[in-house]
């Protein structure tokens, strides 16, 4: 990979052991995806917060880094909800722990907003055509998909990286020739809601790393779209998808149809409404019920408070969003909260050992229905927003 002369100074050490190991970091990148250059990016989105996910060797090797990100920078989910962490019987020892992580984070200038929907909180980190360095699977997706940006699936280590740069190599969905779709999907039958994490629990398992274009019969909203890349992003390697007629124009790219721009494409499968329906057949008898993966939206907060007005929850319901989504909209917080419903903020359900103590885990989403055995070592049920309302008011 071609390195200008200032990149070749920091790479040798002229700016000293930090920035010369995150070059390192980027350059053999570079070499293995066989990146031409480094390009600059917008903004960073940094996985590897979670104590529970990366223990005492994280924290140590976080805490020896110095020195300031170059672009905007924000964190994904931690282990704990910062402020109500004691109400999710967290101990006071992985408090003071992710404490610590958070905090060396934020001493390198990372804002301390830990989501995997920073969209939602900044539009200005990820414009159509933007490049990024982004590391939680469903945002890279959402990046990718709907917004008409540019990440690859970063890992914690090469994220920082690129922020302490402010560059990452041109390679993988950098590059126009990656961003054809190569598997066509026809879904049959019209899908909401938890239907697109349905889907996508399917959809990416068959996809792998591919990328995939949709034609449906119904035509998602954002956050179904959200879901639908986060559930393809775990059950597959799905980093961008398009439906058909919606995605947003690629700059450089005719906008691809499932059935015209075939250019690319070497499968194509068909979805029976018979196969989602099969992903909601798995019961359990939940103990926790949560939605929020990913985070909610201010439209999902909104939609929660109307489907819990009057009533009240009899089992645990936690709500997932970022503390700034809750800052802002402190009327949505209150209104599901009265129904004894918990807003839990900067932490989820499956990188919080918050919810290891749960037998059965009732969600909304393929990412966390594929994701809640292995992290949290629960069963998990999916059903869609109203099951969930259902299931916590019933005595
Ligand atoms: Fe976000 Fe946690 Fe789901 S990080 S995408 S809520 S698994």
């Amino acid at each position: 990979m071609y390195l200008t002369p200032s990149e070749e100074l920091i790479l040798n050490g002229e700016q000293g052991y930090v920035l010369q190991k995150a070059m390192e970091i980027l350059t053999a990148l570079g070499d293995i995806y066989d990146a031409d250059r480094l390009i600059p990016i917008k903004s960073t989105q940094i996985a590897g917060v979670s104590y529970k996910n990366i223990g005492e060797a994280g924290l140590e090797w976080i805490s020896g880094l110095s020195g300031t990100v170059k672009v905007p920078s924000i964190l994904n989910p931690a282990g704990l909800d910062r402020v109500r962490w004691r109400e999710l019987s967290i101990s006071e020892e992985f408090a003071a722990k992710q404490d610590a992580v958070i905090r060396a984070y934020e001493s390198l200038g990372i804002l301390p907003w830990c989501t995997c929907t920073p969209y939602e909180i900044r539009a200005d980190l990820a414009m159509p055509g933007d490049h990024l360095a982004w590391s939680e699977s469903s945002a890279v997706a959402y990046a990718n998909s709907v917004i008409g940006a540019r990440t690859n699936r970063e890992g914690g280590p090469s994220a920082l990286a690129a922020a302490l740069i402010g560059k990452t190599p041109n390679y993988g969905y950098h590059l126009d020739r990656n961003r054809l779709p190569s598997i066509a999907i026809r879904v049959e039958g019209r899908l909401s809601g938890a239907d697109y994490g349905a889907l996508g629990y399917i959809a990416g398992a068959i996809a792998g790393s591919g990328v995939p274009i949709f034609s449906l019969e119904s035509v998602p909203t954002n956050d179904e779209r959200k879901a639908l890349g986060a559930a393809m992003a775990a059950s597959g390697a799905v980093a961008l998808h398009y439906i058909g007629g919606v995605a947003p124009l690629p700059p450089t790219l005719p906008h691809p149809q499932p059935d015209q721009d075939t250019r690319d494409i070497v499968e194509q499968i068909t979805i029976e409404h018979s196969e989602i329906e099969e992903v909601y057949r798995h019961q359990c008898d939940p103990d926790l019920i949560t939605i929020g993966c990913p985070h909610c939206s201010a439209a999902e907060l909104a939609r929660l408070r109307d489907l819990l007005a009057g009533k009240t929850v009899t089992k645990e319901f936690w709500i997932f969003t970022s503390g700034i989504m809750r800052d802002r909209h402190p009327d949505l917080v209150t209104g599901i909260e009265s129904s004894g419903a918990k807003v839990i903020c900067d932490t989820c359900m499956v990188v919080s050992p918050s919810c290891e103590r749960f037998n059965c885990i009732m969600v909304t989403s393929g990412k966390a229905l594929a994701y809640v055995p292995q992290m949290c070592g629960s069963d998990a049920v999916l059903g869609s927003i109203e099951d969930c309302v259902r299931s916590a008011v019933t005595p």
